[in-house]
């Protein structure tokens, strides 16, 4: 048996939003969601099964995970361990090549990457379908992140999960010249996690049923944009959608607003450069940073004016990125 192995997986950004569980053990979403896999945000995740080990040990970046952000990894472990029939421990080395520090989510590279290498370890061959079923388990955005470029996550209707995976739509190579600018601001502590923000949702919001109304025809539009490769179209779903999940938030009890003025300030902003003829599109996810959809031609005039933006801390290009894949 494999007891060692390294994988990789670069985060993604959702189109239309994952926002509401039906089901919190398993991760299990209110809607489906489509996402952008970003090349150059990438988690690499090298995981050691070990008879001597007397306890699972997480590292991320050099630094020593404990507590309950031990025990959440113990219990993803838990799931592989079930699966391969082993009682191993893990040591779990994680490395992110994009600043944790900058606020910028990565629990969807970070459970994929682990999903591939801690299966791969314990002697599991698993197809992408199940590694994004696992991966789900961790976080539900990792889901999307086991493939390349753009990527549907299945709202699924079992109770079991078993339907509620990610497929590809398009591999990155299909429409190379497509753009994610990931404006990060200064940082400041995040409010309230995605997990409970989206919880606090579901039970109060009275614009959630809206939310759910609406939210199969924004995925269905954003499918028929991407497969005609109409940027525009694809753009202005996913900033409407953006926003509709965010008024969700808004109308929560008590409110819930991830957005900082330099937020608002990148909107406006990103509106005024639409009008002068530079087609960007924000969307915007559980934090204050600003995600702006584009192609390579204008990708430089873009980055530029949104850096001149005041409380801007800097901007990161990225490219359509590959699944995960081991190293
Ligand atoms: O997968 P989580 O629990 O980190 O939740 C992700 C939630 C959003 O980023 C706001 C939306 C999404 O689909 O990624």
């Amino acid at each position: 048996m494999i007891k060692t192995a390294t994988a990789q997986a670069c985060s993604n950004i959702a189109l239309i939003k994952y926002w509401g569980k039906r089901d919190a053990a398993l991760n299990l979403p209110t809607n489906g969601s489509l996402s952008l896999t970003l090349d150059g945000m990438t988690t690499q995740t090298t995981v050691h099964w070990d008879a001597g080990y007397e306890a699972d040990a997480v590292s991320l970046n050099g630094k020593a995970l404990a507590d309950s952000e031990l025990t959440k990894m113990s219990k993803f472990l838990d799931l592989v361990r079930n699966k391969a029939g082993i009682s191993l421990k893990a040591k779990v080395e994680s490395q992110n090549n994009f600043p944790t520090a900058a606020g910028l989510a990565s629990s969807a590279s970070g459970f994929a990457a682990l999903a591939l290498a801690a299966s791969q370890a314990a002697g599991l061959e698993l197809e992408p379908r199940e590694l994004s079923i696992l991966a789900r388990q961790g976080s539900g955005s990792a889901s999307r992140s086991i493939f390349g470029g753009f990527a549907e996550w299945k709202r699924g209707e079992t109770p079991d999960g078993t339907d509620s995976y990610a497929e590809q739509l398009m591999p990155p190579e299909a429409w190379p010249d497509v753009r994610m600018l990931v404006v990060v601001l200064e940082p400041r502590p995040k409010p309230i996690s995605s997990r409970a923000g989206m919880t606090q949702t579901v039970a109060t919001s009275p614009m959630y049923p809206a939310w759910l109304e609406t939210v199969g025809a924004d995925l269905d539009a954003a499918r028929k944009a991407l497969f005609a490769k109409d940027l525009e179209a694809l753009g202005t779903v996913a900033e409407a959608n953006a926003l509709k999940m965010h008024a969700t938030m808004l109308t929560t009890l008590p409110t819930i607003l991830y957005w900082q003025p330099t937020t608002v300030a990148l909107m406006h902003r990103v509106w005024e450069l639409r009008r002068d003829g530079i087609p960007g599109w924000f969307t915007i996810d559980a934090g204050p940073n600003v995600k702006v959809l584009t192609d390579e031609a204008h990708i430089e005039k873009l980055a530029n004016a949104l850096a001149a933006v005041e409380g801007v801390e800097r901007v990161l290009v990225c490219k359509p990125g590959s699944g995960a894949a081991l190293c």
